[in-house]
């Protein structure tokens, strides 16, 4: 004991923690191209490099590395001093936002100021400084192979080292296991560290199953000894792991919540090189084997096969590093049901986290041989919110010959690469209330969405395309549009506009399009894509 005692006296417990942390990781190179588990959106380089400034000179020094050139060339050097925004020392000047307040503070916060501040710190990447501020050390390590345990506030992000999870009664459970808060009990998650009790308890007060880690760290026990040295692992997880509570994975709005704060974790935890790299293991904290018609956006994050609790019911599993991600349920978390400050508009975060997920899956934006705007309609194949004169609608802004037109339907036939393809290269994208919508996300940044009619919830898509910084556009006059009933909500005995079909008026209809074509046309960076979209066209057409 006494032993023990000086160990924790020699080493103070935080700068332990962060020798432990940040001791060199050396990412998969060994195996296929070395840096490719860089793999980031050229944008996005110098904020990654300036992080880790080491690796940018051994890549701009060596032959072999692929972002040699980029690091040598001109918009590179210019943009050198970029941070993401979370660093130490990193200026508001240099980091990677450009949101913007035009609406009013007056009657939310004292000063412009503090509401771009605010909105900084609710929806960009203030939002992830904040988590890594907060983050304290709940069980500490005393010797190099202990395990280790830090969490931010109400255990919304947590990581650990060595840490031990006991699935072995998970056996005898039969009941599907699904945003269940009794998956462990007392002891059944624990590792070898000196474990700071109070403090973790003090943390515990979000107690729900997709809002934090504390009805899981609420069991957390002290190990007698290190789990892996002591053998008691019957499966020892080596890749970084990702421990995820999943919201809805059939429905696109909840399921990216998932990945946006997936995404933001990734900033959290980012303190070695291969934070971004996909040899990790995900783990979703639920009995079914995951399925999801967006499951391709996993392989974003990793490129291993997706485990649930089924994988380890009836063992021991001790993770050698591991992940507890933010929750897409978090109370003023992001983005469900969050209240954004008003008046602003545009989170870097989610930018990045567009770019990083499209890059990552091969999505471009293509040359397009005219200058006609890209209107997309996103056709619904479902018993409600259908349009009834689609037909009607799509016939009168055809007939434009300044607009492409297509109708969609984002069905499982369609994989969901390919649909990420067309929004992609979509201007103007238009459809009713529902999940479709969350396509937004991934729309350029000139683009309008227009929300056909909102039924009734209009903050929804209103407040994700201000996230994102797409403008947003929606049914003006009530009068012009004409329900096919009333609307009975299936389960409960009322009226709700969500669950019925409409009609809409067409020249109402052709001047909504009209006044969102006008916004993009207007857009600056609509016109630089334009002029260079057609410089590549004419040196397509030399090459010929
Ligand atoms: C911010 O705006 C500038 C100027 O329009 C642009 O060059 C830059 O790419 C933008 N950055 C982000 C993160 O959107
Ligand atoms: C795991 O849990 C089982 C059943 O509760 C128990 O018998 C076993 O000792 C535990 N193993 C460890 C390493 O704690
Ligand atoms: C989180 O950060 C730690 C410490 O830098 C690192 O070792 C680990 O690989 C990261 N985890 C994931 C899942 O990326």
């Amino acid at each position: 004991m006494g032993r023990v005692r000086g160990a924790v006296m020699a080493f103070s417990g935080t700068i332990v923690v962060l020798l432990l942390l940040l001791v060199q990781y050396i990412p998969s190179a060994t195996c296929g191209k070395p840096y490719e588990y860089i793999n980031l959106p050229k944008a996005h380089l110098p904020m990654y490099f300036k992080r880790f400034p080491a690796l940018e000179k051994q890549c701009a020094e060596d032959e072999t590395c692929p972002y040699r050139t980029v690091i040598a060339s001109q918009s590179y050097q210019n943009r050198k001093e970029g941070c993401w925004g979370y660093e130490e020392g990193c200026t508001e000047r240099n980091r990677y936002a450009n949101h913007s307040c035009p609406g009013s503070h007056i009657g939310y916060v004292k000063s412009k100021q503090a509401q771009l501040d605010t909105f900084y710190s609710q929806a960009d990447f203030g939002f992830v400084r904040d988590q890594m501020r907060e983050t304290r050390i709940m069980c500490e390590p005393q010797f190099p192979h202990d395990s280790s345990l830090e969490c931010s506030k109400y255990l919304r992000f947590c990581r650990g080292r060595n840490l031990m999870l006991n699935f072995t009664d998970l056996v005898r459970r039969t009941e599907p296991l699904r945003y269940k808060m009794d998956v462990l009990g007392p002891g059944q998650i624990g590792g070898h560290c000196r474990l700071h009790g109070e403090r973790l308890r003090d943390e515990l007060q979000h107690i729900s199953p997709l809002q934090s880690w504390g009805p899981e760290l609420r069991f957390f026990e002290r190990l007698e000894r290190p789990p892996i040295e002591a053998g008691v692992c019957d499966v020892v997880i080596e890749r970084p792991a990702f421990i995820m509570k999943i919201d809805a994975a059939i429905n696109m709005y909840h399921h990216f919540c998932d990945f946006l704060n997936l995404y933001a974790s990734l900033h959290v935890n980012l303190s070695h090189a291969g934070g971004f790299d996909t040899d990790t293991q995900v783990l979703v904290w639920e009995s079914f084997t995951y399925a999801s018609p967006f499951a391709d956006t996993f392989k974003v994050f990793s490129r291993h096969p997706i485990a649930d609790l089924k994988t380890y019911a009836g063992k021991v599993v001790c993770f050698k590093n591991v992940v507890l991600p933010l929750l897409p349920r978090m109370i003023f978390g992001l983005y469900y049901n969050t209240p954004i400050i008003y008046g602003c508009e545009n989170s870097g975060l989610f930018h990045a986290f567009s770019e990083h997920v499209l890059h990552r899956l091969k999505v471009r934006m293509t040359t397009r041989p005219d200058e006609r705007l890209r209107i997309t309609f996103l056709s619904r194949q479902t018993r409600y919110r259908r349009v009834l004169n689609e037909d009607e609608l799509m016939g009168r802004i055809a007939k434009n010959p300044n607009y492409a037109v297509q109708r969609v339907s984002y069905g499982h036939d369609l994989p969901f690469v390919e649909q990420l393809r067309i929004t992609r290269n979509t201007d103007i994208f238009i459809g009713m209330h529902g999940a479709g919508l969350t396509h937004l996300l991934f729309l350029p940044k000139w683009a309008t969405l227009f929300e056909l009619y909102h039924c009734e919830d209009p903050n929804c898509y209103r407040d994700l395309a201000r996230l994102r910084g797409v403008h947003y556009l929606t049914w003006e006059r009530d009068q012009l549009v004409y329900p096919e009933g009333e609307g009975k909500h299936p389960e409960r005995d009322e009226r709700h506009a969500k669950f019925t079909n409409y009609a809409f008026d067409v020249g109402e209809f052709e001047r909504l399009v009209g006044k969102a074509a006008t916004y993009v046309r207007g857009h600056a960076e609509f016109q630089k894509f334009l002029t260079t979209n057609a410089n590549r066209a004419v040196k397509r057409k030399d090459e010929l």
